[in-house]
């Protein structure tokens, strides 16, 4: 399995084309209907105000965190709140610099450039972009060989808004060009509940509050793995019921998912009985664990540990990762006292 992987229902990584269609219908379109990080909120509300009254672009944002918080969201939202246009591309569709001096000498004054996934951003294409940030220039060779000359092209005053899900991957010199950066956190279930229940309007579902505070708690604090597990058990209302949702439902289905009362699925059960049998409870490196289990560094790093790290399930210590008391508890595990 892979990060690729269509089957792990709770990845938070994009499923299909259908999932994406689904998604941008329940995309929220102001900061105001945005649920949760109202720290990334309140600040972003007060540099559009304030950019919005000196009459100047806003400053180049960075958003990073894991997969399905709401980055590519609030990228949109930030464009609207500016009254701007967005235009969307990512990393590796830009490949040589022509491209990238193609998409900015396309934008207009205060438009919002949005480069998903931004650490994948090749050496060369970065470096156009440095100017481009700093002073709104552009500067492009003209020719080959000894009559080859640079010349230097003003760009409209524009945004880039960056996201990631490694800002440990991004360059410093392209991290220091951004004056605001903000990490997206998990969302707790509280705000977790709200979302489900605000795209069961959406898609006129109806669900009463415990199922969707059942919902929420096995969402691994990630507004796509709770949009996507409503719409799997309103499948199963449907089919076992009158199509409306409720906690037996929610729980039958939850259940045949597989997915347990943490949100976690088999494959982060096997991680953590790897962690407390095989490992004995002691810091194991990344590397190990992704090949003792057959999943990549990164999915690991990006998707799974990130939950397991927050509800504290795993520990980091410099040697490695380690299961913790809550770990041992969930899996069925004595805790050894020593
Ligand atoms: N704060 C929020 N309030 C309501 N819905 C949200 C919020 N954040 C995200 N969502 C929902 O979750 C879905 C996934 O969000 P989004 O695509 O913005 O995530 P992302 O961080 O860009 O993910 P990726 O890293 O895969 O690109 C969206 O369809 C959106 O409806
Ligand atoms: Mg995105």
């Amino acid at each position: 399995m892979n990060f690729e992987d269509e089957d792990r229902l709770i990845s938070p990584v994009l499923e299909d084309v259908q999932e994406e269609r689904m998604e941008n219908t329940l995309r929220p379109k102001t900061l105001e209907e945005y649920i949760g990080q109202d720290k990334v909120k309140e600040n972003m509300k007060i540099y559009i105000e304030a950019a919005k009254k000196r009459g100047e672009p806003l400053d180049h944002v960075l958003l990073y965190g894991p997969p399905g918080l709401g980055k590519t969201t609030l990228a949109g939202i930030i464009s609207n709140e500016m009254n701007s246009n967005i235009k969307i591309t990512s990393g590796p569709a830009i490949t040589k610099p022509g491209d990238l001096a193609a998409l900015l000498t396309n934008l207009s004054e205060f438009d919002v450039l949005f480069i998903d996934e931004i650490h994948r951003l090749n050496k060369s294409v970065e470096e156009i972009l440095y100017p481009a940030l700093e002073d709104y220039t552009l500067d492009i060779m003209i020719g080959k060989g000894p009559s080859a000359r640079s010349i230097r092209l003003d760009l409209p005053k524009f945004t880039l808004i960056g996201a990631t899900t490694k800002a440990g991957s991004l360059t410093t010199p392209l991290r220091d060009r951004f004056g605001i950066v903000h990490r997206l956190e998990l969302y707790n279930e509280k705000d977790l509940a709200t979302i489900i229940k605000r795209s069961a309007k959406i898609l006129e579902i109806t669900i009463d509050e415990a199922s969707s505070t059942e919902i929420a708690r096995r969402s691994r604090g990630t507004p796509r793995i709770a949009n996507r597990l409503l719409k799997r058990v309103r499948d199963y209302a449907s089919v076992l019921g009158d199509g409306n949702i409720d906690l037996k439902i929610t729980k039958i289905a939850l259940n045949h998912l597989e997915i347990d009362e943490m949100g976690l699925d088999e494959i982060d059960r096997k991680l953590l009985e790897t962690m407390i049998m095989k490992y004995k409870g002691k810091p194991v490196g990344l590397e190990t664990l992704a090949t003792t289990i057959g999943e990549e560094v990164d999915t690991i790093e990006d998707v799974y540990e990130p939950y397991l790290i927050q509800i504290g399930f795993i520990g980091r210590t410099p040697r490695g990762r380690i299961p913790l008391e809550a770990a041992y508890k969930h899996m069925g595990f004595a805790y050894p006292e020593d």
